[in-house]
């Protein structure tokens, strides 16, 4: 075979993974969720459950051995228009930010992010985020992503009424969340319907 078929039949065969993919069903939370990742949520939740950004800070300085204002910095750095993290190959971002989504977005945008969640208020429903633009969109192109990160951080919409207080109808995150969890939120996100059942190998790892 020269190398121009291989090169041809390689390009057919990964865009006919990636249409089997688009087609499959979303990994299911309870998959996508690591236990080592769960765990370590809720620990670090408990020594700040008020203020989960601060919390974040906090174990992040300890696990990198720096001051809790160096992990800020740090993290303040990080790019509010490019992801660090990629979908397909970081496992670990995937399970942190599906943690991040069970815990936060769940009761909104639904379990599987199609725009059903219990706490919605009637004509302020979110888009279902596996219809088809916005799932390939956001997969491959870097557009829908950076309008994420800034939709999950700055929040938008109108004004209303949660029974926990007023709010736009997406709310600000910015506050709540590390740029780094927004990230992997997103990259949450960006994996809906790219895996089948089974969730990638690398998720059987420690990290
Ligand atoms: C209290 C309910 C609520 C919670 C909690 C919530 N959302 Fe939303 N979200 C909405 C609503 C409603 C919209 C649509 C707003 C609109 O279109 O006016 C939305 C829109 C969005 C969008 C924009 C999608 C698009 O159309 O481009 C993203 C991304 C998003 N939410 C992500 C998240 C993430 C991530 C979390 C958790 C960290 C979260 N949301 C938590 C209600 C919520």
């Amino acid at each position: 075979m020269t190398t121009r078929t291989t090169l041809a039949l390689a390009g057919a065969a990964a865009g006919l993974l990636i249409i089997i993919g688009a087609c499959a069903g979303p990994i299911p939370l309870s998959q996508a969720i690591w236990p080592q990742h769960d765990k370590e949520y809720r620990q670090m939740l408990a020594a700040d459950p008020q203020n989960p950004q601060a919390a974040w800070y906090a174990w992040t300085a300890a696990r990198e051995g720096i001051t809790v204002d160096e992990a800020r910095a740090r993290d303040q750095e990080l790019s509010t228009t490019h992801n660090p993290y990629s979908a397909n190959r970081d496992g670990a971002a995937v399970s942190r930010g599906a943690v991040i989504y069970r815990a936060m977005c769940q009761r909104c945008h639904g379990a599987d992010a199609r725009g059903d969640g219990g706490d919605l208020l009637p004509g302020h429903a979110p888009r279902d985020m596996h219809a088809f633009g916005s799932r390939f969109a956001a997969t491959i192109h870097g557009g829908a992503p950076r309008a994420w990160f800034r939709k999950i951080n700055a929040g938008f919409g109108d004004v209303v009424q949660y029974p926990d207080g007023s709010s736009t109808a997406m709310p600000a995150f910015g506050d709540t969340l590390a740029r780094a969890q927004i990230w992997q939120v997103i990259t949450y996100l960006q994996s809906l319907d790219m895996y089948r059942k089974t969730p990638p190998a690398s998720n059987n790892q420690p990290s």
